[in-house]
């Protein structure tokens, strides 16, 4: 471990690399990030790194992101087969179809989707400024893609909009129930529910609070609580009790994304030694979902 770890630095410091990770990596792997967060963190850090080389660790669509805000940068991701089931449910094809049959309407669409996709939207979003993109869009009508669940909790948010929505979703966030979350509150009473907004509605409605990932951190570092719970994957443990030492979290069972625990540290190192695994894009493709994700990082 310990000179896989120190072959990573080396490799670092030869190709003038960053490597960025996501809230749900394993904990090795955010262990080795000089970055780690959540999307909207994340695209950001890819903007404004003077490396020449960024290594994502994270699903495809944050690489794709990475690579639309910095075309210039080689990107590199540990394992390109680290896809997100929820960015598979949208294609660019339909999304035109919904616009043609919604004419006015904007489309806005979240992170968590195709760079094809993103190329045909008018504005892209993450889970921590998804209300406030849309409440900044010019039009009444809202087209909103894919993850139904944040649409709808978005919509709630917005009652000057009309949203459209889509009906995707992330299969691990869907899975979680109910029944589930009244579970952890009898076996942990009192304890704060924090939930992110990719939950289903009637999950969100028992919450106290909803928020990205990098929010739910925030969130359980000023609870008075010492159990909380989190609906959210099961990675995030890693930092909460890194950064709250002695508080305690309780995550419903079986909330684990394949996708997001591709990337370990061999994978990361076999990236970078061989410059592998390059995130390229078409360039018209590149250049037309450029404006929609640059007015989602600001
Ligand atoms: P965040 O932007 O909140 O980190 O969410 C990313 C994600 O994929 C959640 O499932
Ligand atoms: Fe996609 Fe869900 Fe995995 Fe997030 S947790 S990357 S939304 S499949």
């Amino acid at each position: 471990m310990e000179e896989i770890v120190a072959r990573i630095a080396e490799l670092k410091g030869e190709l003038n690399a960053v490597i960025l990770a996501h809230n749900y990596c394993l904990p090795e792997v955010q262990d080795v990030a000089d970055y780690v967060g959540d999307s909207l963190g994340l695209s950001i850090k890819a903007s404004t790194t003077d490396a020449d080389v960024i290594v994502f660790c994270g699903v495809t669509f944050m690489a794709e992101t990475a690579k639309i805000l910095s075309p210039g940068k080689t990107v590199i991701i540990p394992d390109p087969a680290a896809h997100c089931a929820m960015a598979a449910m949208c294609t660019p094809e339909q999304i035109d179809r919904v616009r043609s049959e919604n004419p006015g309407a904007e489309v806005v669409g979240y992170v968590n989707s195709t760079a094809a996709c993103k190329a045909r939207m008018d504005v892209c979003c993450t889970s921590s400024n998804a209300v406030e993109i849309v409440n900044g869009t010019a039009s009444d009508r809202v087209i909103f893609v894919p993850d139904r669940n944040l649409g709808t909790y978005v919509a709630s948010k917005c009652p000057g909009k009309e949203v459209v929505l889509w009906n995707g979703f992330c299969p691990i966030h869907q899975a979680i129930t109910v029944g589930q979350v009244s579970e952890l509150r009898d076996r942990f009473p009192g304890a704060p529910v924090v939930a992110h907004p990719e939950c289903r509605t009637e999950v969100l409605d028992m919450a106290d609070h909803i928020g990205s990932t990098e929010k739910m951190i925030s969130i359980a570092r000023s609870s008075d609580s010492d159990d909380i719970i989190v609906l959210t994957e099961v990675g995030m443990r890693h930092r909460l009790e890194a950064e709250c030492p002695g508080k305690r979290f309780h995550f419903p069972e079986h909330a684990v994304c394949s996708a997001m625990k591709m990337a370990d540290l061999r994978s990361i190192v076999s990236c970078m030694e061989g410059m592998s695994n390059r995130m390229e894009l078409d360039p018209e493709m590149l250049d037309r979902a450029y404006a929609p994700v640059k007015r989602m990082v600001g």
